[in-house]
């Protein structure tokens, strides 16, 4: 039998559902039962009637999934798949700004840690952020890790303030994208579409800024075939080519996630086989934590 064969046979056998993320390698979007991005993925962890959930991303996400399904096995194939970005913000950080600006609503960006979301009013994505923090009744909401969606939101929500933290908390794979790139997208045509977590100043450059669902559904929602500038991960080029194969997706081959490529299909078969590595909480967190989650869940959409 080929890995891919053991795989799904193994998936069967364990009752596990396959998650993965937009910018999981091709193989394993191929092998996924689903392929989302984070509110997608949160949405369908809950929704899940498999015992096991094997989550092909980064910790955090597969976290957020442990935490809305306490009693099942939530499982990531590699343990030091992290976020940069969510391990800029520590459960610290938060306790102070919330003692600089003792009324503001804490709103965390799904890309944080457990810990951290313990100490959140609510969580957004990139889908949702917007809707959130409008859906609040707080004028003023402290937004962490992520600078440039604190920047995103503000601009879209401008009588509220937004207080981000920490100041400079950033993607290094979004934060690569620059006015040069804005400039090269312009020459070749085709529309611009950029992740909220890229720079302000290419979100404005830009002729749409949307999540990589949001991406999706812009692309499903055009009349007509087209040619687009996909400023994100590069493997949403694949993802997008995968749905559209008519349509022409220009990304820049140097942006990429190092964490989200480390799930292979050697780990992905191991992780099946030897049901490695069970995402653990400690319940106190698990409990704070799914309160915030639980919340966008009501107000994100
Ligand atoms: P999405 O929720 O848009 O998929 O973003 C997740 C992420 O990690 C972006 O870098
Ligand atoms: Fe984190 Fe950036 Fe990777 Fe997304 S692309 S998981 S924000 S490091």
């Amino acid at each position: 039998m080929s890995r891919k064969e053991r795989i799904i046979a193994l998936k069967k056998a364990r009752d596990a559902t396959i998650l993965a993320h937009n910018y999981q390698l091709p193989e394993i979007q191929e092998l996924a039962d689903v392929v989302g991005d984070s509110y997608e993925l949160a949405r369908e962890a809950r929704n899940t009637h498999s015992s096991v959930i094997v989550f092909c991303g980064v910790l955090f996400m597969a976290e957020t999934a442990k935490i809305l399904n306490p009693e099942k096995k939530v499982l990531i194939p590699v343990r030091d798949a992290t976020c940069p970005l969510a391990d800029q913000l520590t459960p610290a950080m938060i306790r102070d700004a919330k003692k600089r600006h003792p009324g503001a609503a804490v709103v965390l960006y799904i890309n944080s840690t457990a810990a951290c979301k313990a100490h959140a009013d609510v969580i957004c994505t990139s889908a949702n952020a917007v809707t959130v923090v409008k859906a609040l009744p707080e004028q003023e909401v402290i937004v962490g890790p992520d600078a440039n969606l604190a920047a995103y939101i503000q601009g879209k929500v401008p009588d509220k303030k937004i207080i981000a933290i920490p100041p400079g908390g950033h993607c290094y794979v979004h934060d690569c994208f620059s006015q040069k790139d804005l400039e090269a997208a312009r020459a070749r045509g085709g529309t611009i579409i950029s992740h909220p977590e890229c720079r302000p100043e290419v979100q404005r450059g830009s002729d749409i800024v949307a999540s990589t669902g949001g991406m999706i559904r812009v692309v499903r929602e055009h009349e007509s075939v087209g040619a687009w500038n996909i400023f994100t991960e590069k493997e949403m080029g694949y993802r997008l080519k995968t749905l559209y194969p008519d349509h022409t997706f220009n990304v820049k081959d140097d942006a990429i996630c190092k964490d989200m490529k480390k799930t292979t299909l050697a780990n992905l078969l191991a992780s099946l086989e030897k049901e490695q590595f069970e995402v653990v909480i400690p319940p106190d967190i698990m409990q704070k934590a799914r309160g915030a989650i639980e919340r966008m869940l009501v107000i994100g959409r």
